[in-house]
């Protein structure tokens, strides 16, 4: 990209990424504005651009954990920018929510990941995203008609595994990790299993491990797209514990920690570590080069 067209792109921090946003700027060499927000005693969101955007491609960079009240400053934002003159506008969401709801698992339910796309379709020229979680959904563009991008943080994963951590074996959780976890492995070249989990409730999930799996000198990489109440990852630990695993890392792109699962989980001996698509403590792995690059 020249000059001119760094120039006329402006990264705007929204109130959920505004580390985040900063650090993509500079890694995109574009300039950097905050989004202004406050909220109204009853709930209301209020927000403007604290400089104008006529001309310019919009970047809104807000990633959606909690993502009720931050998917309203996206609608918004976008809106606004739209009106102000801007010529296009795009929103990087390092986390995209929603997307675990991608069927009417009860009759006459929302498949809530198609309502929001449907509504960000109308409002935005294109999304960025990192690992969403594509489970029925083989694709962003079996809900986007807008131009939607899902970059990936194997690469930056297995960097990370490859200099950290002796001796890993990987194991995903479920059928569903098994993307991350069987890519890693093979950009390592080391060995990988994947496990069958059963979901009754957010808070209750089963999952069964291999009796003969030999972990001996191993170190247990758990890799999964997000942790959420941890419930997941706390399963596998404990029974990872009981077949003689001793050095145990949980690895997540998302990093959600609700309801105390950080603690929980680091309670139970085991390393955590994170991307920065959502802020948290255990943030190891910095993405935002990634996505400075597709800017
Ligand atoms: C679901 O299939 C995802 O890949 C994760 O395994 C899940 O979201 C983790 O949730 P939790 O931490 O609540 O068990």
């Amino acid at each position: 990209m020249g000059d001119k067209g760094k120039a006329n792109k402006v990264i705007v921090g929204c109130s959920g990424s505004t580390d985040f946003a900063k650090k993509l700027a500079s890694k995109a060499g574009c300039r950097f504005i905050v989004l202004d927000t406050r909220k109204f005693p009853d709930g209301e969101t209020n927000l403007r651009f604290t400089t104008g955007v006529k001309g310019k491609v919009v970047y809104l960079v807000q990633s959606l954990y909690n993502p009720n009240d931050k998917l309203i400053e996206v609608f918004f934002a976008a809106k606004t920018a739209k009106e102000l003159g801007a010529k296009g506008v795009f929103l990087v969401a390092p986390y995209l929510s929603y997307m675990r709801q991608d069927k009417r698992f009860r009759p006459y339910e929302a498949i809530s990941s198609r309502a929001m796309a449907y509504i960000l379709n109308g409002l935005i020229d294109g999304i960025i995203t990192i690992d969403p979680h594509l489970h029925r959904y083989k694709s962003l563009s079996e809900i986007f008609t807008i131009k939607a991008k899902a970059l990936t943080a194997d690469d930056l994963i297995a960097d990370y595994v490859k200099k950290n951590i002796k001796h890993p074996i990987i194991i995903g959780p479920d059928m569903e990790s098994y993307q991350w976890a069987r890519t890693v492995a093979e950009k390592i070249g080391c060995e990988v299993d994947v496990l069958k989990k059963k979901r009754y409730t957010p808070e209750h999930v089963t999952i069964k491990i291999k009796e003969k799996l030999d972990l001996k000198n191993k170190s247990v990489v758990l890799i999964d797209d997000i942790i959420s109440t941890g419930h997941t990852m706390i399963e596998v630990i404990r029974d990872i514990k009981r077949i003689g695993g001793k050095r145990i890392y949980c690895i997540c792109v998302h990093a959600l920690f609700v309801e105390g699962a950080y603690e929980k989980i680091r309670r139970m001996g085991a390393n955590v570590v994170s991307c920065n698509t959502t802020p948290h403590k255990s943030n190891r792995i910095d993405v935002s080069g990634m996505v400075g690059r597709e800017i």
